[in-house]
């Protein structure tokens, strides 16, 4: 990962934080708060090892879209300056890690790397069964999304843009962008031949890895994908409606699962008021779904995969990575790791955030504390859905509160 050098004030910054070693008693001051060495080092050569760590949600509480927020940088560089750890946890995606981590660097100047940053499809990089096989990539800006796949080893991926492309009747309704897909779409690997189908193009499983931002076309295609036979294009499961079977016999004809990165219906961009995410999308294309099908009062359900905060396999990924991470920057000062204790999830969104932090139960008998901000979806003054440990006006709040909590002094 290409760490930015650190500019001057970067410098300046981090050596007038380092705290002095080992006299508990010297502070340093910085961005107007004073760091105090705090406990009382188990050895004079080890530095005071923090039990607890950080997850920091993104967007509403580091950023609103690209903007970094007020006090952002501070706390993440106060957090440095004491080895506290922390990674940045977000349901966020559509561009590869090592390339959001640069954009993060650059915008929060602080040095992140892919060891302590999580999004919403970094799982996906880990499921090998599918890299040899066909999938379709939805979501994100233009093909990014697929370039993101292919740099996790998928080997053949198709858009909705690349169907389209070459088959514009699939979905009449986005003529008018056809010149627009032309110029990142790629040939497809097959056709679509309805009458040869052994020979069709076959989609083996549906990723949709960031916000969809063309939800007619994406929603034809992942119910032409999920209504076939076995996932080839031009063909209809003769297998659909059938009352006998289950599901309604949907989904039943060997049809490839269907991932969502994330659950997010709200997110918090630019605009004052929260706007729909991937979430969003979801929902209408199970809307449609049930159109089609008859829905749940038909005995017929979406059968998907959702990923991405609140969900377990998201934080259970996280953890691991934040421990290894703790094990790494922990690990060069002399002195027992000993155990990750606490990690305070600080988020804006109580549906995502909040709710995967107070349902997750880890493996490692870690608690995980869930601090709320106002600088994003939750709106100040407003009760929860879902209780967070603290609520705070900002991130630097929410630092400043978990590090008392733990006996340490800001
Ligand atoms: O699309 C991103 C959005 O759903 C939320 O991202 O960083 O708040 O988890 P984040
Ligand atoms: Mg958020």
């Amino acid at each position: 990962m290409a760490v930015r050098a650190p500019g001057s004030s970067m410098l300046r910054l981090a050596s007038r934080l380092r705290p002095p070693a080992p006299s508990p008693r010297s502070c340093v001051p910085c961005h107007g708060y004073r760091i105090q060495s705090r406990r009382t080092l188990q050895s004079a050569s080890a530095p005071p090892i923090p039990e607890f760590a950080f997850a920091f949600d993104i967007d509403g509480v580091l950023v609103r879209s690209s903007d970094p927020l007020p006090r952002a940088h501070q706390a993440l560089a106060y957090l440095q300056s004491q080895r506290i750890p922390f990674i940045l946890l977000t349901n966020g995606g559509g561009k590869h890690e090592s390339e959001r981590v640069d954009d993060l660097t650059r915008k929060l100047e602080v040095p992140i790397d892919t060891s302590m940053f999580v999004q919403s499809h970094t799982p996906f990089a880990d499921m090998d069964e599918y890299k040899d096989k066909t999938v379709m990539v939805v979501g994100g800006v233009e093909d990014r999304c697929r370039l993101v796949a292919e740099k996790y080893g998928f080997k053949s991926v198709v858009t909705p843009g690349d169907i389209l492309t070459a088959y514009p009747e699939v979905w009449p309704f986005s003529q008018q962008l056809l010149s627009y897909y032309k110029t990142f779409s790629r040939p497809l690997p097959a056709p679509i031949d309805s009458s040869s189908p052994p020979s069709s193009l076959k989609i083996d499983a549906i990723f949709v890895y960031n916000d969809p931002r063309d939800w007619g076309l994406d929603t034809q295609i992942i119910l032409d994908v999920l209504l076939s036979e076995q996932g080839i294009l031009g063909t209809y499961s003769g297998k659909n409606g059938q009352a006998s079977l289950p599901n309604k016999g949907f989904q039943q004809d060997g049809q490839p699962p269907l991932y969502f990165s994330n659950p997010d219906l709200l997110w918090a961009a630019k605009y004052n008021l929260p706007r729909l995410g991937q979430g969003g999308f979801r929902e209408a294309l199970e809307g449609v779904w049930a159109a089609l099908t008859g829905g749940e009062k038909n005995g017929v359900e979406l059968k998907k995969i959702v990923m991405g905060k609140p969900h377990r396999p998201t934080y259970e990924f996280a953890e691991k990575r934040l421990m290894a991470h703790r094990k790494h920057i922990i690990g060069q000062y002399d002195g027992p790791l000993g155990n990750l204790k606490r990690v305070y999830m600080v988020g804006d969104n109580t549906e995502s955030d909040i709710l995967g932090a107070n349902s997750y139960v880890s493996g490692e008998g870690v608690d995980w504390a869930s601090v709320l901000v106002e600088t994003g979806v939750h709106v100040r003054g407003t009760a929860p859905n879902h209780p967070p440990r603290k609520i705070v006006k900002d991130v630097w709040d929410a630092v400043a509160w978990a590090v008392t909590q733990e006996g340490w002094k800001v």
